[in-house]
């Protein structure tokens, strides 16, 4: 039954993370061509976790060929539970101070075992590990400090100034996204244990915890048992221990060898002398860190003393100062002049990211820039207690105390194989190898005579006595910092001065291209008004001499209109008059047929009257015949012709 549960909790929790790698690893791999050094201050650390019983802080750092690496500083009272969580990435972790009980399961056995801890151990968890963690109940100890870092392709796809996926889970946040009915079924509890679970609230990460307290008495109550552990309120192991119990006595022998951590003052350190001591470790020495590419290191300088120049040829320091402060100096490897490459950088702040200070070119939060803007430079620390700071391979660096105070950290080197570490002072010096002809030459120097000194003046020793050196170099360093502030303000002020300039300029070309565009738009329009008018002006000239010639086409129409009326008029008039003639003409034709009709008549009446008394009576005739011929001669004559001819014919 439990181990059936047990199995169906790991299935949950591999489905989960396979889900949230599989989201994250759509993600481009950061990268952030970073070189140089870099520091993050205690203050500047993320806070993951804050409970009264602890805290969780982060940081997060990167190597120069940008793999991310996280660091979680975990603190906690005296008894305190850091209750489980499932890791989503290798962890290491190096136990600074406290002692305490570190409990966890791992993806593979599906075993449960624990370490005791104390003050300098090492270990090294695979990722899908559940892991818990006890400090022991002792007022008069210390807090147990653990520093661990992690690493994975999930926490390596992320920028690491922006991490988005946690280095664990907590195992009670994922259970609680499951249904109660699929809890209830997936668990084989009943319905109660599952609604128990779900509707409990979730605690701190970190809560007080006093097993001694509780009385051991009390029957065993699986139901309790399962939401206790999984929710912290009791003492998981004593759960988990529960269901085991009869595996426990078997799995006892093999589980010692392996949950045993290494600690560093338990053996010799590597060198050690009135300056201070250092011990190294990496995975090939220790059975701790196997399967982890993760090394470790500490060192201790005592007042007035220096970790001699040297370089790491395959991995990147990540060291936290753990007591005192201290000077670091790193050089670029491949940088030009100092002068050159200071002059590279004026990107101002030297603290960068999240909290980051560094002697690379641009600041780290844009994560992109162009690899001129990463210039490396050299550069001097200072660090104290609880800062972090990184070192790239190949960047020789130096480490140096204060004649007040020791100087101690502890560090995480990434492994990309067997490193060891060149000291460019002492017998095993690479410049001894090199020997001083070929280095003499390669200093510009032109006889041998400085080199010979420099190397046979090269003390044994990796770590010195330097007094004085990080007042010094601290002191040079502010000194420097004050010219460089000086001179980035004097150019900053230039540059605001250039760009208000600039700025003018381009306010003042805008002004004439506006008034440009101002005049060009009023002689368009200018134009086009004219054009319109020319136009107007025209159709209405056109419109004008289209009236003229239309009423010179009426005038001319009605001229001859009024010419053919009085034509007509006229024809008329004549065609009146003529008739009138005619009627005149006939009319006196008439009279003058009448009057002859009535000469006739008179002159057959009086030719009767003659015939009658016997032709007298003529004598008066001729008299009105001559009348006559005054007013109407022609009549008169056209008479007298035809009583002529009536005579000549009546005759
Ligand atoms: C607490 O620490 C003191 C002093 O180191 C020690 O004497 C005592 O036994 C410790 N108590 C427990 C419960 O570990
Ligand atoms: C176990 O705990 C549950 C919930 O507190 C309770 O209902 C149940 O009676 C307990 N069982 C025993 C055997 O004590
Ligand atoms: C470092 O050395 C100083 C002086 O020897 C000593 O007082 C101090 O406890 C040492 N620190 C550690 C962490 O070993
Ligand atoms: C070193 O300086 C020279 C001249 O200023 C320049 O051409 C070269 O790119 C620089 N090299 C590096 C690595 O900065
Ligand atoms: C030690 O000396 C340095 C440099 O002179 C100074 O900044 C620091 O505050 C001193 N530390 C202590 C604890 O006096
Ligand atoms: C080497 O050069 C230095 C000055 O650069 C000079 O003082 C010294 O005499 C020279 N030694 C030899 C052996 O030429």
């Amino acid at each position: 039954m439990a181990g059936a549960s047990a199995r169906w909790l790991v299935l949950l929790l591999v489905a989960v993370s396979v889900a949230l790698a599989a989201a994250s690893g759509k993600r481009e791999r950061w990268r952030s061509g970073a070189v140089g050094g870099q520091v993050v201050e205690k203050e500047r650390r993320r806070v993951v976790a804050d409970a009264e019983a602890g805290t969780v802080t982060a940081v997060d750092v990167a190597d120069a060929e940008g793999t991310a690496y996280r660091l979680h500083f975990i603190s906690m009272d005296t008894g305190a539970l850091f209750l489980p969580v499932q890791l989503h990435a290798d962890m290491v972790f190096y136990v600074h101070s406290g002692r305490g009980k570190v409990t966890y399961i791992e993806e593979e056995s599906g075993e449960q075992s624990s370490l005791e801890v104390e003050r300098g151990d090492v270990y090294n968890l695979e990722q899908g590990s559940i892991l818990y963690i006890q400090s022991y109940p002792n007022a008069t100890r210390q807090r147990l400090r653990i520093y661990a870092i992690f690493t994975s392709e999930g926490i390596n796809a992320d920028d690491p100034w922006k991490p988005k996926v946690e280095a664990y889970s907590r195992v009670s946040n994922l259970l609680k996204g499951f249904e109660t009915e699929v809890l209830r079924l997936g668990f084989g509890v009943q319905r109660e244990v599952a609604e128990a679970i779900k509707s409990a609230k979730t605690p701190p990460s970190i809560i007080p915890y006093n097993p001694q307290e509780k009385g051991d008495d009390e029957k065993p109550n699986w139901t309790e048992d399962i939401v206790d552990a999984l929710l912290g309120v009791r003492d998981p192991e004593e759960f988990l221990n529960k269901k085991k119990k009869d595996k426990h006595k078997h799995k006892e022998k093999g589980k010692k060898s392996k949950s045993k951590a290494f600690n560093f003052y338990s053996g010799k350190p590597d060198v050690h002398n009135c300056y201070g001591w250092s011990k190294t470790m990496t995975n090939k020495d220790l059975d701790a860190l196997h399967g982890s590419n993760i090394g470790m290191f500490i060192v201790n300088l005592t007042t007035g003393s220096m970790m001699g120049p040297h370089w790491n040829p395959k991995a990147t320091e990540i060291a936290i100062v753990t007591e005192g402060s201290g000077i670091v100096q790193t050089v670029c490897s491949s940088s030009n002049s100092s002068d050159k490459s200071r002059r590279g950088r004026h990107h101002g702040d030297e603290r960068r990211g999240p909290g980051g200070r560094g002697d690379e070119g641009d600041k780290g939060g844009g994560g992109g820039g162009g690899s001129d803007a990463r210039r490396c430079r050299n550069s001097v620390f200072r660090v104290k207690e609880g800062d972090v700071f990184v070192v790239p391979r190949f960047h020789p660096m130096a480490q140096m105390s204060f004649n007040n105070g020791s100087f101690v950290f502890v560090g995480f080197s990434t492994h990309m194989g067997q490193n060891r570490p060149q000291f460019l002072a002492g017998k095993g010096s690479v410049l001894q190898v090199i020997g001083k002809e070929v280095l003499s030459l390669s200093l510009g120097q032109k006889n041998s005579s400085a080199v010979e000194k420099l190397l046979s003046a090269q003390r044994d020793s990796t770590i010195l006595s330097c007094i004085s050196c990080a007042e010094e170099l601290e002191e040079n360093a502010a000194e420097e910092r004050r010219r460089q502030e000086e001179e980035e303000r004097k150019e900053k002020e230039e540059r605001e001065r250039k760009e208000r300039e600039e700025e003018e300029r381009r306010k003042e070309e805008e002004r004439e291209r506006k008034e440009r565009e101002e005049e060009e738009r009023r002689k368009e329009e200018e134009r086009e008004r004219k054009e319109r008018e020319e136009e107007r002006r025209k159709e209405q000239e056109e419109r004008e001499r289209k009236e003229r010639e239309e009423e010179r086409r009426k005038e001319q129409e009605e001229r001859e209109r009024k010419e053919r009326e009085e034509e007509e008029r006229r024809r008329e008039q004549e065609e009146r008059e003529r008739e009138q003639e005619e009627e005149r003409q006939r009319r006196k034709e008439e009279e003058r047929a009448r009057r002859e009709e009535e000469e006739r008549e008179r002159e057959e009446e009086e030719r009767r009257r003659e015939e009658e008394e016997g032709g007298g009576g003529r004598g008066d005739e001729p008299e009105r015949e001559e009348q006559e011929e005054d007013g109407d001669e022609p009549p008169y004559r056209l008479s007298k012709k035809l009583k002529k001819r009536y005579r000549v014919r009546s005759g």
